[in-house]
């Protein structure tokens, strides 16, 4: 079980800022789009930098070898995981294992199977008459099948998954937050503990950490709880 703590900044400067106060010992971190989309490449060094290993974010979702290029793009910054949507296909996930293995990269390739602000109406708008429950399961499956390593997914999607799956594969779960803590806008929201005892791998936790008057403090507060 790790923590992987959400780097949700605008700049780099208060992405450090936020780092700074972290032990890298003790958690990963992530960036996603809106930092990326700012600062680029030079982020990840610099956390690199800092000793933190990094989950870039980016949910990569185009044809095979195009996605499969942004992969080992982010490969080759040596972050140690990377994610595309599932949904866009078997094809393009074993595109993207293919070239990883063949390059021979340690990054850990994960897939977004249905995001969780989709639900049954969403998906139906988009020609999916199923439910979000069932998709993330067919998602996952073939994430699996495509030799990914794991899959992002909602911790209440965690037990369905881990008993579906089996034990070798990586679920990562946001909409994570300690026993009295805000839940800010998630909607559902699961303990740390329960998080894991339901089968998920990695927690990613960003404001109940990012946000605390001391953040190292409440990162080893949660992880005595593991
Ligand atoms: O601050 P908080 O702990 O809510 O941050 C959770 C992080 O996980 C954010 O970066 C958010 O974008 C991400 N995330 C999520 N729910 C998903 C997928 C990603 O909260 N289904």
């Amino acid at each position: 079980m790790s923590i992987i703590v959400a780097l949700d900044a605008k700049s780099h400067d208060d992405a450090m800022a936020i780092a700074g106060q972290l032990d890298p010992e003790l958690c990963r971190v992530k960036v996603g789009k809106e930092l990326f989309t700012h600062e680029g490449s030079s982020i990840v060094k610099a956390l690199h930098g800092e000793g933190f290993e990094v989950f870039l974010d980016l949910k990569f979702h185009d044809i095979p070898n195009t996605t499969a290029q942004a992969v080992c793009a982010a490969a080759d910054m040596g972050v140690w995981m990377v994610n595309v949507h599932a949904s866009g296909g078997r094809k393009m996930m074993e595109t993207c294992v293919e070239r990883l293995k063949a390059g021979n990269y340690n990054t850990q390739l994960i897939a977004v199977t249905v995001l969780t602000s989709m639900g049954r109406e969403d998906l139906a708008d988009i020609g999916l008459d199923v439910e979000p429950f069932e998709q993330v399961k067919r998602l996952a499956k073939l994430t699996k099948e495509s030799g990914l390593d794991g899959v992002v997914c909602s911790a209440q999607e965690a037990k369905m998954l881990r008993e579906t799956l089996g034990s070798e594969f990586a679920l990562v779960t946001p909409g994570i937050r300690p026993e009295g803590s805000n839940a800010d806008d998630q909607k559902r929201i699961v303990t740390p503990k329960q998080a894991m005892l339901d089968g998920s791998t990695h927690l990613v936790i960003g404001r109940p950490i990012t946000q605390a008057e001391n953040p190292n403090q409440m990162l080893k507060d949660i992880l005595a709880t593991l």
